[in-house]
């Protein structure tokens, strides 16, 4: 087709820029494997059905091995003149196996073609995800396991709240990317029905069988309607949204390890292998891997939000506007998965300092509300108590020390109703403790929830 218009209906050749500018061949390359398993399904059921010989099936499934092995050796031709990966393919198989290679195309089109390989791609790609992600949990459950006592100064606002445990603290990304898997099997069992027999969009005059071609490629199913078989690219819009939305919980799980590494901070330290040093600042050791994550989280959001405006504008049914959904959903798809690879293997590396966490707690009044608890327990209403302890904090502050560490004297002057009990619920270790119920953080409850979890994986 080089110097050659498209076909007999051409009078000219299109030019250079155009051709470059409307081949997908370099990127839709990645697809070749899917390409060539949906033509093998697609010419077995063509032979099934008598629309094709049993002889040209042969020749077809001859001339594909071959191409399939081309492929991976690096030895295939790829060409831009024939534009993408599925003429390329169509042009190598007829250079092989002669008429039966021209005969492969009949009953469909590339619209159905493509909207068959995409599935087939995003879907391998869902399953390689979703045991990422498993691995990620099982990361973060082996250390929330080891530090399911470590107590960690709980933040809202940022300012210290209550006491809480390391482990409670992880277990909370354990259940985001629970739902995060769970968001990604929606999505595969929605996409997982077949184009192919909408060929280019109304169907096709052969009798064909669409079941046949489904069971052969693994589809539930069939796409009802054959204009939306070969125009919606809503799968791949709930592909990109699923990964944004575990791109955010991994973003804020970054910010935490950025702002825990901090030396201001120094809750925790990195390995070193996952950090990177200053060409001028010698005593520098930098977090880049979680901050490239956070970071790659844009990048992704970019990618949704470029698909959503890709299709909304597209009237019924094929436009060739959707050959830009490729390269977004494969560098969605590729930066989910180094990103989820890097964390699990970062996650077990992570360095706690519970002495940071510990000194951080005292500072920050942790256990005011265990203080207010205690006096409701002992008939004060609420917002009374609330008022007692804030003064008692305002005291300890003057005297930058913990409420633990006030005279019982002292403490008696906010409420009368405190006694020497009182100790015991001023300290993290009585306040974890007293948070003992589902979902809760108490030692015992975060090791029950591990092992529930556990079991789920
Ligand atoms: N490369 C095209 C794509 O990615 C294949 C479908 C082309 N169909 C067409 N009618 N031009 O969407």
């Amino acid at each position: 087709m080089s110097d050659k218009a498209w076909s007999g209906r051409f009078a000219e050749p299109v030019s250079e820029l155009v051709k470059r500018y409307t081949a997908s061949v370099f990127f839709d390359r990645r697809m070749a494997a899917q390409d060539i398993r949906g033509s093998l399904a697609h010419a077995k059921m063509l032979a099934a059905c008598g629309i094709i010989a049993a002889r040209d099936l042969a020749d077809i499934e001859r001339g594909m091995a071959q191409i399939a092995g081309e492929i991976e050796r690096g030895e295939f031709q790829w060409s831009l003149d024939a534009e993408d990966v599925h003429l390329n393919i169509e042009k190598r198989l007829t250079a092989l196996v002669g008429d039966a290679g021209k005969r492969l195309h009949t009953g469909r089109s590339r619209n159905d073609q493509v909207a068959t390989d995409i599935r087939l791609w995003l879907r391998d790609s869902i399953d390689t995800i979703d045991g990422l992600l498993r691995n990620l949990q099982a990361s973060l459950l082996d250390v929330a396991e080891t530090h399911a006592e470590t107590p960690l100064p709980g933040f809202t606002h940022l300012q210290v709240a209550q006491p809480v445990t390391f482990g409670h603290h992880l277990l909370a990304y354990v259940e985001m990317l629970a739902r995060d898997r769970s968001r990604f099997a929606d999505c595969r069992a929605r996409m997982n029905r077949l184009p192919l027999g909408a060929a280019a969009l109304a169907g096709t005059t052969f009798p064909i069988d669409r079941e046949f071609v489904a069971k052969e490629l693994g589809f539930d199913g069939v796409c009802e309607n054959s204009l939306d078989a070969v125009s919606d690219r809503d799968f791949a819009i709930e592909f990109c949204a699923a990964a944004s939305l575990v791109m955010t919980h991994v973003s804020r799980f970054s910010e935490e390890l950025i702002l825990w590494m901090s030396p201001r901070i120094g809750f925790i330290d990195l390995a070193d292998r996952f950090c990177t040093g200053s060409s001028i600042m010698p005593q520098k050791k930098n977090p880049d891997v979680p901050e490239l994550a956070r970071g790659k989280t844009g990048r992704v959001y970019g990618h949704l939000m470029g698909l959503l405006t890709l299709m909304k504008g597209q009237p019924l049914a094929y436009n060739k506007d959707n050959q830009e959904d490729k390269e977004p959903l494969f560098d969605t798809a590729d930066t989910l998965i180094d990103t989820l690879r890097i964390f699990a293997d970062m996650v077990p590396g992570i360095r706690v300092k519970p002495e940071a966490m510990a000194e951080a707690l005292r500072q920050g009044f942790a256990t005011a509300t265990d203080l207010a608890d205690y006096l409701v327990k002992k008939g004060l209403p609420f917002r009374d108590a609330h008022e007692a302890v804030a003064r008692a904090v305002r005291a300890a502050e003057t005297k930058a020390c913990d409420l633990a560490d006030l005279p019982l004297n002292e403490l008696q002057q906010f409420s009368p109703l405190i006694g020497d009990d009182v100790y015991s619920v001023l300290t993290v270790a009585g306040s974890l403790a007293a948070r003992d119920h589902v979902g809760g953080t108490a030692p015992k409850q975060v090791k029950a929830s591990i092992a529930r979890a556990r079991k789920r994986l």
